[in-house]
């Protein structure tokens, strides 16, 4: 391929992202993780299937060389452990804040043009992390959450009404957690705004389920969290990059302003194309939902203070 993708984080997320990247033969990639042969054994294994997929993408596997990841020209960051009993927000959130420090401090040197898309949690409050480690510009630092949380209330859209989940539209904004802000006014079914289609009781009931879409997986699963749909999620983000699509997505997107927020990554459409986020679409919000918005931005404010109180 003429186009090389680092995946770091071989785990559930990482390595689903591998492989949905190589069957599209959208780049060859490189999976990096710090555990000793995991990486390895997953890429080969992802190999020996390409045969049967029918594809001729290179999928290499290493243990903690960033070289491997040299000159790639996106780099999809899943690095981070899972919350585990006993452990605080706090506890969570400044562990994957250092390994998202290392992880960027490393790309940084090996891939300087990559574009990141970030796919670890707490979402907002690492795009941040590895925004400032990085020191890339605004464009090249991206966060997934929007995509996956519009692809849940597309999902529960095309249930509820009985039709192909490919006639859904969706826009959800704001932080990737409770305080996402779905927009039934901009999601449509065939092009008609699902306000239309209806009861707003039934639709209070997708957004609900939308807003605790991971945590129904998490329950569901037990032993971790969602990886199929995010996986999917990033890729969509990463193809729109790799081919210069400029097509519109929502991203967690640093914002200078837009929105009247300033300084915070948060969820809001995106145009992706080779230079990354090329440019953030400002929609018209009513009064409730730009409350919406400001309620989640305060929310991911507050995380993002607590990444600076932990690196105090
Ligand atoms: N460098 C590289 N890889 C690392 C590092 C590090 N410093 N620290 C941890 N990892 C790896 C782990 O070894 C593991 O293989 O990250 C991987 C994470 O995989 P999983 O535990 O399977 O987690 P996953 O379900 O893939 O989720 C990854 O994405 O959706 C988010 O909340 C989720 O933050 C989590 C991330």
């Amino acid at each position: 391929m003429d186009k090389k993708a680092a995946v770091i984080g071989a785990g559930n997320v990482g390595a689903t992202a591998a492989m949905r990247l190589a069957e599209k033969e959208l780049a060859d990639v490189v999976l990096i993780d710090i555990l000793e042969g995991v990486p390895a054994g997953k890429a080969l294994d992802l190999m020996e299937a390409a045969p049967i997929e029918k594809h001729d993408a290179k999928v290499a596997g290493v243990s903690g060389d960033y070289g491997a990841a040299e000159g790639a020209d996106i780099v999809i960051i899943t690095a981070g452990i899972p919350r585990k009993p006993g452990m605080s927000r706090d506890d969570l959130l400044s562990t994957n804040m250092g390994i998202m420090r290392s992880v960027t401090e490393q790309i940084a040197k090996v891939a300087p043009e990559a574009v990141l898309i970030i796919v670890s949690n707490p979402l907002d409050a690492m795009c941040h992390v590895a925004y400032e480690t990085s020191g890339f510009p605004k464009n090249r630092v991206i966060g997934m959450a929007g995509v996956l949380d519009s692809a849940r209330f597309r999902t529960f859209i095309a249930m509820e009404l009985g039709v192909s989940v490919e006639n859904t539209h969706a826009f959800v904004l704001g932080g990737h957690g409770d305080t996402m802000v779905p927009l039934p006014r901009y999601s449509t079914v065939a092009g008609i705004p699902i306000t239309e289609l209806l009861s707003p009781e039934r639709i209070e009931a997708l957004v609900d389920r939308t807003r605790n879409g991971g945590a129904e997986i998490v329950g569901l699963l037990k032993t971790g969290s969602a990886y199929y749909a995010p996986a999917s999620a990033a890729v969509e983000m990463a193809e729109a990059i790799l081919k210069d699509k400029k097509k519109i997505l929502p991203c967690a997107a640093l914002l200078q302003g837009e929105y009247g927020i300033k300084d915070l990554f948060i969820g809001v459409p995106v145009k992706l194309g080779a230079g990354g986020a090329e440019e953030i679409i400002q929609i018209r919000l009513t009064d409730e939902e730009q409350a919406a918005l400001n309620h989640s931005a305060d929310a991911v404010r507050k995380l993002v203070e607590d990444v600076k109180r932990l690196s105090a």
